[in-house]
């Protein structure tokens, strides 16, 4: 018998009204996605002229195209496959050229020396910019304490159509220019809340030939993305219908939810197959997903699929490495290569993420066998 599809995709659930982590409104700017935030900050508080931001070299295009489109000079720091900076280039960087930004990514959701990134930003008197995109912040989480400016992007991890909220440790009072709506930004509001809908139903009902018709036609009909990039250039404020969602998401719950499902899969994946990315999540701060480094990526979704699991790779559109100097961040290039998460979402039961870890154990009790036979069969 066909179950329920086991992804990460986002859904829609309301919960009571709660009054959600970004209590000090005078610091909190909500956009519509985290990009048109980062855009709003250059053309605020940035002083214009030619600038340069630092950006790690594993990034989103989220995070680099509004400084591109703004005219940024971009820099790439290099990361380790552990997902830390290289200190030492990071260091030099920063002395050599000066940028005015620099940002620092808690990929996935782990929480990365940001204390460290903060005393280096200070020497060499770069802004810093903290990317808690992939953290659900949970009541007391200490997440984001060190960055002039903090960036969380719920669509990633609350069932919201839009939204990019920046808080700000400086310059209280300080206007940041958004639009109130547009017919892009509608447009795009409406596609991504017909995904949420189709997604709320793949989770509530049997997987079937319905949904696969249902997701092929959101492709074709729903490419809401495309739509964001058509307008983020120009920040537009977040939507009312998702401030009304983050007002209904039970942050601490589902930051509580996400943690227990990552330290399943810590305790239950098959540790010689899945390296596990060293550090650990923030407490209280919900991950993304659980990140493993894994050879053969492909052939491990492909047997997850078979079994109605979906995990995730960022890798589309995280590739800024210019080709003449890819031999100079082997760190990125490896973890672009192996990166896999395993679901970690409020929605699912503890059951559904004991089938994912059983499943891809199975795969990588395979992978250990053929490694195993391998060398016999060489020696044969
Ligand atoms: C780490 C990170 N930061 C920022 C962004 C940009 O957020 P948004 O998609 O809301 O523009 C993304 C998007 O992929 C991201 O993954």
């Amino acid at each position: 018998m066909r179950a329920r599809e086991i992804s990460n995709d986002r859904s829609i659930c309301l919960s009571r009204r709660s009054p959600g982590p970004f209590r000090d409104q005078e610091r909190t700017e909500y956009f519509a996605s985290g990009r048109e935030a980062l855009r709003s900050l250059i053309d605020s508080v940035l002083p214009t002229g030619k600038m340069t931001v630092l950006l790690p070299d594993y990034v989103p295009e989220g995070v680099i195209r509004p400084f591109r489109t703004a005219a940024w000079e971009v820099l790439l720091y290099p990361i380790d496959e552990n997902l830390d900076p290289l200190w030492q280039r990071l260091e030099a960087l920063l002395k050599a050229r000066k940028p005015a930004i620099a940002v620092l990514i808690h990929y996935f959701g782990l929480a990365k020396d940001a204390g460290r990134f903060r005393a280096l930003c200070n020497a060499s008197g770069a802004l810093m910019i903290e990317d808690l995109a992939h953290v659900l912040p949970g009541e007391g989480c200490e997440a984001g304490r060190e960055g002039d400016y903090v960036l969380y992007s719920p669509t990633k991890t609350i069932g919201s159509p839009d939204g990019g909220i920046l808080v700000r440790r400086h310059g209280a009072g300080m206007a940041f220019p958004k639009r109130k709506g547009s017919r892009a930004h509608t447009t795009y509001v409406v596609q991504q809340l017909l995904l949420l809908c189709v997604a709320t139903l793949g989770r509530r009902f049997t997987a079937g030939r319905w949904l696969r018709l249902l997701r092929r036609l959101s492709g074709r009909f729903l490419n809401s993305y495309e739509t964001l990039s058509s307008y983020s250039h120009e920040p537009h404020q977040m939507s009312d219908i998702g401030r009304f969602l983050l007002r209904h998401a039970d942050w601490d719950g589902w930051a509580r939810r996400r943690l227990d499902h990552a330290s399943a899969y810590d305790r239950g994946l098959d540790g010689k197959i899945f390296k596990r990315v060293p550090g650990s999540f923030f407490p209280n701060g919900g991950p993304f997903g659980f990140p493993v480094m894994v050879d053969d990526r492909d052939d491990l979704q492909e047997h997850l699929a078979a079994r109605g699991i979906r995990g995730l790779t960022l890798d589309g559109r995280w590739d800024f490495i210019p080709q003449e100097e890819r031999q100079e961040h082997p760190g990125a290039l490896a973890v672009l290569r192996k990166h896999f998460l395993f679901p970690t979402d409020q929605h699912l039961a503890d059951g559904q993420i004991q089938t994912v870890i059983a499943a891809a154990n199975d795969w990588a009790a395979l992978r250990n066998r053929s490694q195993i036979a391998a060398p016999v069969a060489a020696v044969a």
